[in-house]
């Protein structure tokens, strides 16, 4: 059955610095939802991607995304986002025509996920899958502190846990459709992606292997790294 991709663009980018709506800032010349929109348009098996646009911005990025090239298999939808990435990702699936019973949910702010990784994800949730996350091993070492009170005071450590058991997770992440909605329908409380909401409900969630290309674009350094990933591959 075909796919469906639900790519929350909503967020402001405020990490990235002063400027445009983040996805809506250019790499190499092209929006970085652009990108996003064709990394995902690559995999032969997605015939649907929502877009999920800032609230006062639909209008705005539905031109936009007319004026770029994408694969004519795919159909695209532009939707108002909301106050959250949750709230975003569920306009999102509210969005959705009957007849995709695979979801993926890619941030815009990955705009270079290989459609290798793509196509494993969705691998992964036709095998049997609730909820299927793209991971990475850590580079660095990872403490749990207690918070400081003032920024920049220093926080005491409380745990080290064992790195070897760790991943770093990325997009798209792939659902069952059903599973992912009640998720979405019954989980309150905050949560920074969407498998957590799944795991919450006792479903089957796996990592697979994710990218290095599949970093997220947040702060001013990611936007060099991407632009000179995107000139490696000559776009
Ligand atoms: O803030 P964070 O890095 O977790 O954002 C991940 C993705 O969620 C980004 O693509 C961003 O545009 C999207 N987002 C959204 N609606 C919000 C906040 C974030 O669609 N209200």
């Amino acid at each position: 059955s075909p796919v469906a991709a639900v790519i929350p663009a909503a967020g402001r980018g405020v990490r990235l610095g002063p400027g445009a709506p983040k996805a809506l800032r250019s790499l190499n010349g092209t929006p970085m939802l652009v990108h996003a929109v064709r990394a995902l348009a690559a995999s032969r098996a997605v015939s649907l991607v929502v877009v999920v646009a800032p609230s006062d911005g639909a209008g705005e990025v539905k031109s936009m995304l007319d004026a770029h090239a994408l694969p004519e298999r795919t159909d695209v939808l532009v939707v108002p986002g909301g106050g959250t990435r949750q709230e975003s990702v569920r306009l999102g699936l509210e969005a959705l025509p009957p007849g995709h019973d695979v979801v993926l949910v890619h941030d815009a702010a990955r705009p270079l996920v290989p459609v290798d990784t793509v196509d494993a994800v969705i691998e992964a949730v036709r095998g049997g899958a609730a909820a299927v996350v793209p991971a990475l091993p850590l580079a660095d070492t990872v403490k749990q502190v207690e918070p400081a009170g003032a920024p920049g005071a220093p926080e005491p450590v409380v745990a080290t846990p064992d790195r070897s058991r760790l991943r770093a997770v990325q997009t798209p992440q792939g659902f069952d459709r059903a599973t992912l909605v009640r998720a979405h329908k019954t989980v309150t409380g905050d949560v920074t992606d969407d498998a957590s909401m799944v795991e919450q409900l006792g479903e089957r969630v796996v990592a697979v292997p994710g990218h290095e290309e599949a970093f997220k674009v947040t702060r001013p350094l990611d936007l060099v790294l991407a632009e000179a990933v995107l000139a490696r591959r000559r776009l």
